[in-house]
């Protein structure tokens, strides 16, 4: 006798097994009225953190923060309406995590771009409230699925803050015997009100490399403001980059640690029609600031150290 369930069974008993699953992190992580688990899209797992100066909202899909709305602001990140929310698949918004390689992989374009991190499943460690500071802590470690993409051991810790700002510190060592190197991005999608109308400020005299030019060496002269498809690394640049949105009539700083490259990118409409999960007209409301360490900027981790990488989105009116 076949005793497998017929599908549709399958999958309501699958759900029922996600459902005790949430339960279970929720009766382990939950903190009344601060944080909370949540079932997204495609029955993927979602913490919500909820503070006195805003909210945000985090899939362990990924590790990847999808909205961070400060308290009477419109929300701060975009996310694609398109995006597919399934396993294994970059969610198109948010913070994605590129690890342990930025862009393509340098030797083996056919691997993952960006990395697997952004395409793995992150386990939730900690949940914490220090007065207004919500605090959540997830974690990736090396097994056999990431040692067949990158042989190396290591231990990813993400730390998310809300408090006025939100805080993102990812935190890569080395556990193995061997020394590795890695380039690296928290690749903040922003949302403004009219790409066209939006300054960017910071960025004035650092040389950057235009990857739509054969990462040709330029340099920024004055303010950058964007009107075609932008895609640039600028590098040795550690400031805090202000973005003037004169549309939302809002200004949001994006401060760092630990982080020496600036990536800018918006694909505009030819490349966003291309992409099955961007809106088409998406490009128009949002800006990609990524606080990375890119090119020649990577990070060589000798056996049994650390290195941080952290950014701080604030925003007020103006
Ligand atoms: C940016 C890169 O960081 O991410 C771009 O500089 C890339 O070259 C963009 O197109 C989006 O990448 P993906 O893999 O999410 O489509």
């Amino acid at each position: 006798m076949d005793t497998k369930p017929a599908p549709a069974l399958q999958q309501q008993r699958s759900g029922m097994e996600q459902n005790d699953r949430l339960d279970a992190l929720q009766a382990q992580f939950g903190i009344i009225g601060r944080v909370s688990l949540e079932q997204g899209r495609n029955d993927l797992p979602l913490v919500r953190l909820n503070g006195r100066h805003g909210q945000a909202l985090v899939s362990l899909e990924g590790g990847q923060v999808i909205d961070y709305t400060p308290t009477g602001q419109p929300p701060l990140l975009w996310l694609s309406q398109q995006s597919r929310f399934q396993p294994a698949t970059p969610i198109r918004g948010g913070i994605p995590i590129c690890w342990p390689w930025f862009g393509d992989h340098p030797d083996h374009p056919q691997l993952p771009a960006h990395g697997f991190a952004r395409i793995s499943r992150w386990q939730l460690l900690e949940t914490r409230v220090e007065g207004d500071s919500t605090y959540l802590q997830l974690g990736l470690d090396s097994s056999a699925e990431s040692r067949a993409l990158w042989p190396h051991d290591f231990q990813l810790r993400l730390s998310i803050c809300l408090d006025q700002q939100l805080t993102l510190t990812l935190s890569s060592r080395n556990t193995g015997g061997r020394p590795f190197t890695i380039t690296e991005a928290l690749h903040s999608y922003f949302r403004v009100g009219d790409i066209e109308q939006l300054t960017i400020h910071g960025l004035e005299g650092f040389s950057y490399r235009d990857k739509l030019q054969s990462l040709q060496e330029k340099t920024q002269v004055g303010d950058l403001r964007i009107s075609a498809e932008t895609d640039r690394v600028y590098l040795d640049s550690a400031s805090t980059v202000r973005l003037s949105d004169s549309s939302l009539q809002r200004q949001i700083h994006v401060a760092k640690r630990g982080s020496l490259s600036t990536v800018v990118w918006n694909p505009w409409d030819q490349k966003a029609r291309a992409m099955v999960d961007f809106d088409d007209q998406g490009f128009r409301q949002m800006v990609c600031i990524e606080t990375a360490n890119a090119l020649s900027n990577r990070i060589e981790l000798a056996p049994g150290t650390s290195h941080q990488l952290s950014c701080i989105l604030s925003s007020e009116a103006g």
